[in-house]
């Protein structure tokens, strides 16, 4: 994604073309900036026996779906409806891991019968209930259990969820007691450990102590006697929202594999859950501007994108950076804005105080737009989801096409009255 004189670009195509073509709002992937995100993972573990499974919660378009299948990866899911959109992309059920701290038994079941390749459990309650399922199927179902390993990831209190008073994982310290009951329950097979901290993260640091303190865990549960095939890190690895300076994911790793190294656990599969680093940045959402609206103490850039298509800000107060899609041509004179949505709404805003040179009918991209934008979108305001396009060098895919009122009222009955 990158200006070729003075038009925005995805790859080989200009962003105000296919704004042309597809009208706005507009979601546009890069295929080539997505494989490049996977290819630091693939370098970072090179020559190790690990599997990376996509958490698709980041975007869980079909198009997108469907690229990461068909570069290898497994996926991280977290409900029924997950699986059916991994099945449907051609995603191979023995790479599924199924996290989530409220997995349903009609989940369960589906996601048994799929033969999916690991349950991330994150209570006794769940161990006990997919036992029953599982033995109700004559089957029996892997598990990890999904440890909080009480360490701030120094993000948004939102996003954080290895802390003690998150509602995810077991706490460390009655970790070992629940292994030896999960080992105990003739419907489950343990078959590794799992752990994740949070979202966003930028730190190494939060990573490492994560790790030394699963690693911990590790040696006593096998030393109890019950054998972990597989050690699961989660996601969370940042990206580059406004001068954030996450390591890249090859640099993380070759931390966090020496630190697996140095403890003796090199020979251990790995596996790792990523989201957003494999998606946010590859993706953009392009806005057209319907008005200016000046005022008193603030001047407002009301676009056709709204919280609905980029709920982040209003929901994280997250920032996005906003840039026109063609540069240098305005004679509009550059002041300050609040970039605004059309819904009736105060929290819905895009950017704040951000220095522009518009006028109404000019394009703008939201950067950053690939990772818990649409996969977050809703109707609110009964507005239509955007078109979603993939595009791989000239190529343009269109992967989602722009909903209508109709579709949105498709499930609705009108009663008789
Ligand atoms: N694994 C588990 C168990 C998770 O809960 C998550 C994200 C991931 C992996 C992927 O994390 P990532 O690599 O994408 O950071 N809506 C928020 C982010 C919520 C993340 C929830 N869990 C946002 O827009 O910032």
């Amino acid at each position: 994604m990158a200006y070729h004189g003075a038009e925005l670009q995805v790859e080989d195509v200009r962003l105000s073309q296919l704004a042309a073509e597809h009208g706005t709002p507009l979601f546009v992937y890069s295929k080539a900036s997505m494989l490049a995100a996977l290819a630091a993972y693939q370098r970072g573990f090179a020559g190790r026996h690990a599997q990376i499974c996509y958490a698709m919660k980041a975007n869980s378009s079909l198009g997108v779906l469907q690229v990461f299948a068909a570069a290898g990866c497994g996926f991280d899911i977290v409900s029924g409806g997950e699986l059916e959109r991994v099945l449907a992309a051609g995603g191979d059920a023995a790479k599924i891991i199924f996290s989530g701290v409220g997995k349903t038994r009609g989940e369960m079941r589906l996601a048994l019968q799929a033969g999916i390749g690991c349950f991330n459990v994150e209570s006794e309650a769940e161990l006990d209930v997919l036992s029953q399922v599982a033995e109700s199927l004559a089957l029996r179902a892997p598990v990890s259990i999904r440890v909080n390993p009480n360490v701030d990831p120094k993000t948004h209190p939102y996003i954080s969820t290895g802390l003690k008073d998150n509602k995810f994982g077991v706490a460390h310290e009655d970790t070992l007691r629940i292994y030896q009951y999960a080992a105990s329950l003739r419907g489950l097979r343990v078959v590794g450990i799992d752990c994740h901290i949070g979202s966003q993260i930028t730190d190494v640091t939060p990573y490492l102590d994560a790790m030394d303190r699963v690693l911990d865990l590790v040696t006593s549960i096998e030393a109890s006697g019950i054998p972990l095939a597989h050690i699961d890190f989660g996601g969370g690895l940042g990206i580059n929202y406004n001068n954030d300076t996450p390591p890249a994911a090859d640099v993380l790793w070759a931390q966090l594999l020496r630190k697996l190294d140095e403890r003796g656990f090199g020979q251990k599969k790995l596996m790792i859950e990523p989201g957003r680093s494999l998606i946010g940045n590859a993706g953009v959402c392009v806005t057209e501007v319907i008005y200016v609206k000046p005022g008193e103490h603030k001047n407002f850039c009301i676009i056709d994108a709204a919280m609905n298509d980029l709920p982040r800000p209003a929901m994280y107060q997250a920032f996005h950076a906003i840039v026109p899609l063609r540069t240098g041509h305005s004679d509009t004179p550059e002041a300050r804005y609040d970039v605004v949505g059309p819904i009736c709404e105060s929290g819905d805003w895009i950017g704040r105080d951000r220095m522009l040179a518009v006028k109404a009918g000019d394009q703008l991209a939201v950067l950053s737009a690939g990772a818990y934008c649409m996969s977050m979108s809703s109707n609110y305001n009964t507005r239509g989801r955007a078109v979603e396009l993939l595009v791989d060098g000239a190529k343009v895919h269109v992967i989602r096409e722009r909903e209508s009122a109709a579709d949105q009222m498709r499930l609705e009955r009108l009663v008789a009255l």
